[in-house]
């Protein structure tokens, strides 16, 4: 039995929403609860998906779980494991984390490669090539991956900023007993909460939010005392920046609790180019336009704080009701425009070529039957069905249940007409391809 959304557009959202907790930095920081044995409670979880898997992983080495309303509990004593089990590594790339995790608490770790997903081939060559220049041993079988050794620490250098590997590196950093540098660092506001998270369970981690993070060796002191911590996670800016989109392409008015707008610079300024009003105060932002929405223009996905790759498949459902032509160039991730031909199936006026799509603001979108196939593309056409005349079916949304915790009851508390239905279907899995 599968679920969809069934969804009636044309309703302004108005009201008040309250941010969650942020997906991206949930999953490291979980992860992270496996570098110290010891009992953590992190609140503001958001309650998804892929929050479960990791959940699943977590008690697969040995680790209990339980939650207090948004607070899971996290007592990771007793993790004696360091291998990942295949089965749920397909369920989510994230479980790459565990190697860097599994490196700090026992000193080695084994995971299968995690596969590819909708919106990329994912590879982890740079996870790899950092854990190398970190001193750990490599060893590969086909798609499982061991990592083991000692890490001599010293200075390390990305190649490219990615999230993910600076995220495993800052954690895989803690086994070594000397210090590391590790440059070309990601500077998304997540890869500070993993640093705040691994301060609150006794690390000496620095920098993170910059390009270079420096990490103190924790390798001898490792088999210390546990620890008991409690961490409050970052606010979701992807989940804020998906809401507003929604309410802006509706014509609405809301106002954001908890959520501060230096985390979404970028796209806030996106929103004003199309004529939106926004106003805020420390951590609350309220939004609406007074007339229709015009083109921002060419928006390009790039590492923070340029524009987020997690907005743009959403933000290509906002430019279709904009005025004018509006150029997006997504840079990040190699497919990422799954959405497109849904949203011309509802009357779109979008071309494609390579990394650019050019989609021109047309009177209105048309309702009909779509399916979601992977995360963002699916809140994407959510936001289409929201704006667009008569009724929307979203189906597969089990990808949009992953990233968003009751996205259909946060709709509706604006206004939106979207319920869940269920349907007789079987789910498509496509081989190799893990979550994205
Ligand atoms: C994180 O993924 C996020 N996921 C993604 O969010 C986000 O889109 C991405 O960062 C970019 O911001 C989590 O934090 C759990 P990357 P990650 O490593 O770490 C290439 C969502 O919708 N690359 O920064 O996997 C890669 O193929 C998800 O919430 C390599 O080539 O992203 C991509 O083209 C989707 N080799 C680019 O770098 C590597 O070893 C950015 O990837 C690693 C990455």
């Amino acid at each position: 039995m599968l679920e969809n959304y069934c969804i009636e557009g044309g309703v302004p959202l108005r009201g008040e929403y309250r941010v969650r907790g942020a997906k991206n930095s949930a999953l490291p920081v979980l992860a992270a609860t496996v570098c110290r044995g010891g009992v953590y409670e992190i609140y503001d979880c958001p309650r998804i998906g892929d929050v479960f898997s990791m959940e699943e992983i977590l008690i697969s080495l040995g680790a209990k779980t339980r939650w207090e309303e948004d607070c899971i509990i996290v007592d990771s004593r007793g993790v004696s494991k360091s291998q990942v089990p295949e089965s749920l590594m397909s369920e989510m790339r994230s479980s790459v984390f565990l190697m860097g995790s599994l490196l700090a608490r026992c000193g080695e770790a084994s995971i299968y490669r995690p596969g590819g997903c909708n919106i990329g081939k994912r590879p982890i060559d740079i996870h790899i090539d950092g854990l190398t220049q970190l001193g750990f041993e490599i060893e590969r079988e086909e798609e499982k991956i061991w990592c083991k050794g000692l890490c001599r620490g010293g200075k390390i250098t990305l190649a490219y900023p990615s999230v993910g590997a600076t995220e495993n590196l800052m954690m895989a950093a803690l086994a070594g007993d000397g210090d590391t540098i590790i440059e070309n660092c990601a500077t998304e506001p997540e890869i500070c909460d993993l640093q705040g998270f691994l301060r609150s369970a006794g690390f000496q981690v620095f920098g993170a939010g910059s390009d270079t993070v420096f990490i103190k060796g924790a390798g001898k002191k490792r088999d210390r005392n546990s620890i008991e911590s409690m961490y409050f996670l970052l606010e979701d800016r992807i989940e804020a920046a998906t809401y507003m989109m929604a309410v802006l392409a509706t014509g609405g008015r809301a106002v954001f609790r908890n959520i501060r707008p230096e985390i979404m610079k970028e796209v806030l300024r996106c929103f004003e180019r199309m004529g939106a009003t926004i106003r805020n105060f420390e951590n609350t932002i309220e939004i609406y336009t007074a007339a229709g929405l015009k083109s921002p223009g060419i928006i390009v996905t790039q590492p923070y704080p340029g524009f987020p790759t997690d907005c743009q498949p959403q933000m290509m459902s906002l430019c279709c009701f904009a005025k004018g032509l509006t150029t997006i160039r997504e840079e990040i991730f190699e497919s990422r425009f799954s959405h497109k031909n849904h949203l011309i199936k509802m009357g779109a006026d979008i071309e494609s070529c390579g990394k650019n799509a050019i989609i021109k603001g047309v009177k209105s979108l048309k309702g009909c039957r779509t399916q979601a196939q992977d995360l963002r593309g699916g809140a994407a056409l959510v936001i289409a069905g929201l704006a667009a005349e008569g009724q929307t079916t979203v189906e597969n949304i089990y990808h949009i249940q992953r990233g968003y915790e009751d996205l259909e009851k946060g709709l509706r508390s604006l206004g939106g007409f979207i319920e869940t239905t269920k349907e007789e279907r079987k789910k498509e899995k496509v081989q190799g391809q893990s979550a994205d």
